[in-house]
């Protein structure tokens, strides 16, 4: 099957948070499964290895408004892996800052543009896919174009799919923005992509897909209620029939303790002695006590955003903090007061207590590896890879039962044989404390411990599943090859 993935973030080359892991990793495996896959996304000024990219098209011209030199743009392509091409929209003005999603008032003419041009690089290379699959709010006025401007070219045969990996983002534009990709003046209305005055992208990909997919079974059903659908609950229920939920996975080329180049030494379930190393080495490199007595570790690496529920957790760890019951450290970056607390917590226990705000690959590896246990008080979670990732390293995550944390962690009780971590049902202080009281009781019992982590270390989170469970997907939307 010929798959075209539309995506905003692709890592190693781009990554804002989960998406860019989850895109690469599932159009690898669909390309280690004989597919031929190509993931188109834009280049960014922050991408690196460019002198590794060929060039593809020295200048497409892509179908939108505008200035028409504007609407030109180089075309680079990479092999990232088997069957796995990646291309790459050069556009400077667009794409030539660092960041993924800067502030700018011409957010939807980005999206837009790559979006348009990843469809007429297929029509001017001649690959046509059999499916678009479309990634998030930024690709969403693909399937809405497949539909109506491009129903009769060579590309109206394909099937669209979309992934929503988080709701919560929908890109909502000017009324312009359908000029410019000249979309017919019907699709202007509340039944269709007009959403509170403006263009809804995401409205406009989960009408238009031949398939929706969200990346867990339980956010699949979430977002059909009030709690969960920021207000397009009622769009996705009109869907209900074409909607289903898919696992991300772990991608064990990357994130595999006993590989693991990163961290200060590799592990097994065989052989743990790695972990106490990668446990030492963490609170050194923070300046946390490292005796033999010191208490365990609970690391956080996150987006600092309200998703995640990190305030909860700021407000919860000082008790803990000053009976020195745990030691804690953080890595994220995002909003700033949540920052700032994180900062004031260290800065008040020096010696049990670690921030860094900023973005660090390696570290979030490290952190991973030399925690006890892995926090995720999310308020919502699509999926969330990072409690996936800590399984793998024999780091019971700690987690709200929502999304694809409710769907990948098997909650630990006194006497449970199969449990994988700590399982809480309430986003508010209470349920937080409760479940890092829960946590140490757990620790208190060293054999109870050791079981949840190797429990975690042996469950398989491929993405190999996943990749198929996708083509099966894309065959029911209609899709053949
Ligand atoms: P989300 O996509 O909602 O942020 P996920 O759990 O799906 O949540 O994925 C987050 C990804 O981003 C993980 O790979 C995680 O390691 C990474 N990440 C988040 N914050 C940082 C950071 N400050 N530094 C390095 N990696 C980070
Ligand atoms: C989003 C979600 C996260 C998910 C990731 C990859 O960023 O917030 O839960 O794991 O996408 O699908």
């Amino acid at each position: 099957m010929k798959i075209l993935h539309v995506t905003p973030e692709l890592a190693p080359w781009s990554k804002a948070g989960g998406l860019g892991d989850a895109t690469a990793a599932l159009a690898k495996a669909l390309g280690a499964s004989g597919h031929d896959v190509k993931a188109v996304t834009p280049l960014y000024g922050s991408v690196p290895g460019r002198e590794r990219m060929s060039v593809l098209m020295p200048s497409l011209r892509v179908g939108v408004g505008g200035p028409p030199e504007k609407a030109a743009c180089r075309v680079l392509s990479l092999q990232a892996s088997k069957g796995f091409e990646a291309w790459f929209i050069e556009h400077d003005d667009y794409y030539g800052a660092k960041e993924v999603y800067p502030a700018r008032a011409d957010f939807a003419e980005r999206a837009a543009f790559y979006a348009r041009a990843a469809l007429d690089a297929c029509l001017a290379s001649g690959w046509i896919p059999d499916v678009i699959h479309c990634h998030d709010w930024t690709a969403g006025l693909v399937p809405p174009l497949l539909n109506t401007v491009l129903k009769e070219s060579p590309l109206g045969g394909a099937v669209s799919v979309l992934s929503i990996h988080n709701l919560q983002h929908q890109g909502v534009a000017h009324r312009g923005i359908m000029d410019f990709l000249g979309l017919p003046g019907w699709l202007w209305q509340p039944s269709e992509l007009e959403c509170l005055g403006g263009v809804n992208f995401l409205k406009g990909g989960v009408l238009h897909a031949a398939r929706v997919i969200t990346v867990s079974p339980t956010y699949a059903r979430e977002i059909l209620t009030p709690a969960f659908g920021h207000g397009l609950e009622a769009v996705v229920r009109r869907r209900e029939s074409a909607l289903e939920g898919i696992l991300n996975g772990v991608d064990t080329d990357e994130w595999n303790p006993r590989t693991d180049r990163l961290i200060a030494a590799p592990f097994s379930p065989r052989s743990m002695k790695g972990k106490e190393e990668c446990r030492l080495a963490l609170a050194r490199e923070f300046g946390l006590r490292d005796d033999p007595k010191a208490p365990p570790i609970f690391g956080v690496v996150s987006r600092l955003w309200d998703q995640k529920g990190l305030d909860l957790a700021a407000a919860a760890l000082p008790s803990f903090l000053r009976d020195g019951r745990l030691r804690f450290v953080l890595l994220g970056s995002g909003d700033g007061g949540l920052e700032g607390a994180f900062r004031a917590l260290a800065a008040g226990f020096p010696s049990l207590c670690g921030v860094r705000i900023g973005l660090d690959h390696g570290l979030s590896h490290r952190i991973e590896a030399g925690s006890d246990f892995f926090l995720m008080p999310s308020r919502f979670e699509p999926c969330g890879l990072n409690q996936m990732y800590s399984m793998a390293y024999g780091t019971p995550p700690v987690v709200r039962a929502t999304g694809g944390l409710a769907d990948t962690v098997r909650p630990w009780s006194p006497g449970a044989t199969d449990a994988t971590g700590i399982v809480f049902e309430h986003a508010d202080l209470q349920g937080v404390e409760w479940a890092i009281g829960r946590a140490l009781e757990l620790f208190s019992d060293p054999k109870a411990y050791r079981k949840v982590q190797l429990n975690g270390m042996r469950t398989e989170f491929s993405w190999k599943l996943s990749a198929d469970r996708h083509v099966t997907a894309y065959r029911a939307a209609g899709a053949h090859g």
